[in-house]
């Protein structure tokens, strides 16, 4: 079972320059809440509740007056300092005490995912304590992406970006992987780009046998946002969602007292901290 995760919220977002001059990326709003809400959102759903967050220096008192130590929604948050930019790949090795010898989901703070299915397939997918598991999206664009070709239901290659097709299939940015990740990270070496990448280390489990996948389906949504044009498309999903349906996605407190994981009264305490605005109205509806 997999009960630690790390969410990766560093990186200096230079695409989407000067929004993120002096915030994170993760920081900026989606519709009506920060970008980083939707991945921890999604860790909560796949019922991780101790997390570290890798985050850049100077940027953690602002996570830490946003998010805290985690007990506003009954979880438990870390905080570790990323110098600089060293890939993805790094995760692991900044949080290798964080880790110790457990398994651990990976999921990048840019990232959105939205889907009833996809919350089912988290649930099943945690009970694997064996290799690595990656969750796949039928994309447009391969070649913006790390991507996985599947034979007979097997993955055959992993690469990052690909100039040449090799399939539609997009890597998203959520992973689970047990505790051989660590070692896997200390022996990689800096691609061309100058970092040491997430997809060579599922090369690693792909050629052991141990890399499995998912499909995340046509149930649900998945991107990321590296560009502008990203953040405004997931933001206009969020809002239509929201005022369609009259329910919030990604709501923090909702899915923590869902999960029994905080009562009433902690809901109180953070409708007074958010003060008086649409985020905080939706707390007292629950
Ligand atoms: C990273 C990974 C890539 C993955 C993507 C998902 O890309 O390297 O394999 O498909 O995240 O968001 P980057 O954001 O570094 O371009």
């Amino acid at each position: 079972m997999i009960k630690k995760g790390i969410i990766l919220a560093g990186g200096t977002g230079t695409r989407l320059s000067p929004l993120t001059k002096a915030v994170n990326k993760q920081l900026l709003p989606i519709y009506d809440k920060p970008l980083i809400f939707y991945p921890l959102s999604i860790l909560m759903l796949a019922n991780i509740k101790n997390i570290l967050m890798i985050v850049n220096p100077g940027q953690i008192e602002n996570f830490k007056s946003l998010l805290g130590d985690g007990k506003r929604f009954g979880i438990k948050i870390q905080y570790k300092i990323q110098k600089k930019p060293k890939g993805l790949a790094d995760a692991f090795i900044l949080g290798k005490n964080f880790i110790k010898k457990d398994n651990v989901a990976l999921i990048l703070g840019d990232n959105f995912f939205y889907g009833q299915s996809l919350t089912d397939k988290l649930e099943k997918s945690l009970t694997h304590t064996v290799g690595s598991r990656i969750f796949l999206k039928n994309v447009k664009t391969p070649e913006n992406f790390g991507v996985a070709k599947i034979i007979n239901n097997k993955i055959k290659k992993i690469i990052e970006k690909p100039k040449k097709f090799i399939s539609n299939y997009a890597i998203t940015g959520l992973y689970f992987f047990d505790n051989k990740v660590i070692d896997y990270a200390k022996k990689l070496k800096p691609s061309k780009r100058g970092e040491i990448e997430i997809t060579d280390i599922l090369n690693i489990y792909k050629n052991s046998g141990n890399l499995h996948y998912e499909h995340i389906g046509r149930g649900a949504i998945w991107s990321d946002a590296g560009k502008i044009e990203d953040m405004t498309n997931i933001s206009s999903f969020v809002q239509s969602v929201e005022k369609v349906q009259s329910i919030k996605i990604a709501c923090l407190e909702e899915i923590s007292l869902s999960k029994k994981w905080i009562n009433k009264k902690t809901i109180l305490k953070n409708i007074n901290f958010y003060g008086n605005c649409d985020y905080g109205n939706y707390l007292k509806k629950l």
